[in-house]
């Protein structure tokens, strides 16, 4: 692996200790202003000191992320399909490579949909984004995403994990499930778990403790940080847990003292209009 590889993936995954806290905010791309991501700005920025990076579009990143500060990128390119719309399998690349490169993107992320419709077209994005990657040593998330009529289990993931890795992908973006060992042991590159729908933050941490006990490597977390009513005590919580061996337990006694300190700065975050969409 080429330097310029190397040191991209050193900003994602923590050569220290293996781990990837990542800050999920990309989720509009499909499903519009969610709940309290409506103004992202205002959900980004508080937490961004305690992120190892960002995922998002190249929309909300020139938007709403100052240029002048130096979170790594994780910059998702796949899209072009709404919650509204045919199906949400049918994504495409929406973002060219020498556009992921002005962003300076430390590594790019795109969707496969494993079992769907547009299986195929899907795949073949992942394959043709992962030669585009490499030309310029730029690594590539693949996120497993799981339509209505799949099961998260280890049997689907793992096939949806592995064949991603298969065809190139760094990275490999999946959800927790009952026998994650399985997927962790059938794919030979970093996993990293997303959080899912809003939790309880006991629930969540447990989730997150439990996914790297069993092997992944950090998390991509979204909704279950910024719908917290306390996006930044979690945020440290999470991150207690990925790069403190925090267990859950700990992790929650983590949440619980810092609430109080935090409640006034995130208050600001939430003065909008809530419209829920959950995928
Ligand atoms: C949407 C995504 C999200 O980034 C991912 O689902 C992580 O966010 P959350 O923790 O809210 O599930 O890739 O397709």
């Amino acid at each position: 692996m080429d330097w310029g590889m190397q040191n991209r993936l050193a900003k994602i995954i923590h050569p220290e200790d293996g781990r990837c806290l990542m800050l999920a905010v990309d989720h509009g791309y499909f499903l519009g202003p969610m709940e309290r991501l409506e103004v992202p700005r205002r959900a980004i920025n508080p937490l961004l000191p305690y992120t190892d990076s960002l995922m998002l579009t190249r929309g909300i990143l020139r938007t709403s992320v100052d240029p002048k500060c130096d979170i790594p990128i994780v910059l998702r390119v796949s899209g072009a399909t709404s919650i509204i719309g045919e199906d949400l399998s049918k994504e495409t690349i929406t973002t060219s490579i020498e556009e992921a490169i002005r962003l300076n993107a430390s590594c790019l992320a795109l969707s496969i949909f494993v079992g769907s419709k547009y299986e195929h077209q899907t795949l073949s994005n992942l394959a043709k984004l992962v030669d585009e990657g490499e030309k310029y040593e730029i690594p590539v998330l693949a996120v497993t995403a799981v339509g209505k009529e799949m099961g998260r289990d280890a049997r689907y993931l793992g096939l949806a994990c592995r064949v991603a890795a298969e065809l190139g992908a760094h990275i490999v973006k999946t959800y927790y499930c009952d026998n994650f060992e399985q997927v962790v042991e059938g794919c030979p590159v970093p996993l990293i778990i997303a959080g899912g729908k809003k939790l309880p933050e006991p629930e969540a941490l447990k989730l997150a403790h439990d996914a790297i006990t069993h092997g992944a490597a950090g998390v991509d977390m979204g909704r279950n940080i910024w719908q917290s009513d306390w996006p930044i005590t979690m945020i440290k919580a999470v991150q207690a847990i990925v790069h403190k061996n925090a267990d859950a337990k700990e992790a929650y006694g983590i949440f619980l003292e810092e609430k109080e300190k935090d409640k006034p700065s995130q208050k600001e975050g939430q003065k909008v209009v809530r419209t829920t969409v959950n995928h």
